[in-house]
């Protein structure tokens, strides 16, 4: 675990999908380093668990039992998360579904549940968050897509098409914004090792070691790795930098293209 190295005291942030893996590694390290942590997910359950062990650090938590996919409840959540703490200063739009499925046999509904959660649901969360972070002139949004938002990938084209609206999302948001205040940018994990991920994309020994084999570094990463990148781009240290995408993915995709054996 590295040190904190960001100065977070009295900064709120909002962390959707904070119930467990990179969201809530994420809510834990924003804490760490003196943040005031709120998670918002679906299930109470997970939520809760990660509250406990944000104030188990000696920081205020809390927790919103909602669904990204419905706008009015965000609106109200994020409304009332400023109205009790004062301010909002970061908010990260982890929030994700995924399952891998051929295209030709994706129903309606299931690219309708992926896109809603990932691509509606953000623009939801961070449309919420602006009228705050814009009347404050400050504010930093992160959102967390995947490098298939670029390159696309087979088995995920409602995951891969919602995320590359997110990645359009930011850099237009970064420029309509960049004047007032808000910082948005993306960071673009690799095969992380969490429960959620390893049953959408994972799910067997044999998909477990091709999703390795894929990997130049040859592991996957932690969500620790992913929650240090993270802390740096929502951190005064990355003021300069808006409407960027930081990849922490092992050299995952720039390792795709392999033509025979290059040789030890
Ligand atoms: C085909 C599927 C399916 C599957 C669901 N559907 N799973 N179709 N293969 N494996 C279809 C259903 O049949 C249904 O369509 C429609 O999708 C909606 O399903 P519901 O279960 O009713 O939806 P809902 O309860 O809203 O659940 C949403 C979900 C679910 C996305 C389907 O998996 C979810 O909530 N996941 C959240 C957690 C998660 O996925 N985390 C992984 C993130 S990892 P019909 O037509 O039958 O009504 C990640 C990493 C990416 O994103 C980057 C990697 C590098």
């Amino acid at each position: 675990m590295t040190p904190p190295r960001e100065d977070f005291a009295g900064r709120v942030a909002l962390v959707t999908g904070g119930g467990s893996g990179i969201g809530r590694a994420i809510a834990l390290e924003y804490a760490r380093n003196g943040g005031t942590i709120v998670v918002l997910g679906r299930r109470p359950e997970p939520l809760e668990e990660t509250v406990r062990l944000v104030k188990e650090l000696g920081a205020t938590g809390d927790s919103v039992a909602c669904d990204v996919r419905d706008a009015g409840a965000v609106t109200a959540a994020v409304d009332s998360i400023v109205e009790r703490y004062g301010r909002l200063d970061a908010l990260v739009n982890n929030a994700a579904g995924n399952f891998v499925v051929p295209a030709e046999r994706l129903s309606p509904n299931g690219w309708r549940a992926v896109v809603d959660i990932v691509l509606n649901g953000t623009f939801f969360c961070t449309r919420a968050a602006a009228p705050h972070m814009l009347a404050a002139g400050r504010g930093a949004i992160l959102n967390v897509i995947a490098t298939y938002a670029w390159h696309g990938h087979p088995g995920t084209v409602h995951s891969a098409a919602a995320k590359a609206g997110v990645l359009a999302m930011t850099r237009t948001l970064a420029v309509e914004w960049a004047g007032r205040g808000i910082r948005i940018n993306c960071i673009a994990p690799g095969p992380t090792d969490t429960a959620g991920a390893g049953a959408a994309l994972w799910a067997t020994d044999a998909g477990r070691e091709r999703v390795l084999g894929s990997v130049p570094m040859g592991r996957f990463a932690t969500p620790e790795e992913i929650a240090d990148c993270a802390m740096f781009l929502l951190s005064d240290r990355a003021a300069y930098i808006t409407g960027e995408v930081l990849t922490v993915d092992g050299g995952q995709w720039l390792g795709k293209a392999i033509y025979g054996d290059p040789g030890a």
